[in-house]
């Protein structure tokens, strides 16, 4: 079936959460929430290494809004219930719909990391990959050095299936190794 007839839902809650697609003009929101944690993201994430800027966020929002409806990539930004707060993204970075397997990534702000949001809000992609999605195989890719990266993929249930050294050098020129984890779905 072509992808983009498969239905996705434009949000999902959680019992602390709201996430939802981005769309036009989301961007001063998400923007607030990583400009405040520019240098914790830019330890792990190349886009944040430069500065993070209001146009070029919401350019990001505008373009990740067409590629959900394209069904190539499927990100949520992540709301606070309680106040309605941006903290975050997370969603299918990469969609090979062949086979059904889907790659999770995210960021979180610092000020709200430590309270379970992304473990909350990656079983909710979870639920929504094994039923919309109809997907064989979860993945999760990251920094062997980024231990709370790798403390949610666990927690999630995923396994450590293996790690890639010397895969790419990361913003400062160092060698980095990405451990890979999967969950069979
Ligand atoms: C990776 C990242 C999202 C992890 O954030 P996090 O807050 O550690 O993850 P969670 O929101 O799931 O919270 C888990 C923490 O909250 C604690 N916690 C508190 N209440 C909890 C609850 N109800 N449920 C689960 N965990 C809870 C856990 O014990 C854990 O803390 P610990 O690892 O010190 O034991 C964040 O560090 C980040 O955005 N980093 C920069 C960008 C990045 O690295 N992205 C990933 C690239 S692969």
């Amino acid at each position: 079936m072509d992808p983009i007839l498969i239905h996705v839902p434009d949000t999902l809650v959680t019992s602390r959460l709201l996430l939802e697609r981005h769309l036009p003009d989301t961007g001063k929101d998400l923007y607030a929430a990583a400009a405040a944690s520019q240098p914790e993201l830019a330890q792990y994430l190349d886009w944040a290494v430069d500065g993070i800027f209001l146009e070029q966020v919401e350019s990001h929002v505008r373009r990740q809004s067409a590629q959900f409806t394209l069904r190539n990539e499927l990100n949520y930004r992540i709301l606070k219930r309680s106040d309605g707060s941006t903290i975050g993204v997370t969603g299918f970075v990469k969609c090979q719909w062949d086979i059904r397997q889907f790659e999770i990534g995210y960021w979180l702000a610092t000020a709200e990391t430590g309270n379970g949001y992304m473990t909350e809000a990656c079983n909710a992609l979870l639920e929504t990959a094994r039923t919309a999605l109809q997907s064989t195989k979860l993945i999760l890719r990251c920094d062997t050095r980024n231990v709370q990266s790798a403390n949610i993929a666990l927690r999630l249930g995923f396994e450590l299936e293996g790690t890639h050294r010397r895969f790419r050098r990361d913003a400062h020129g160092a060698w980095t190794d990405i451990a890979t984890y999967g969950l069979l779905t």
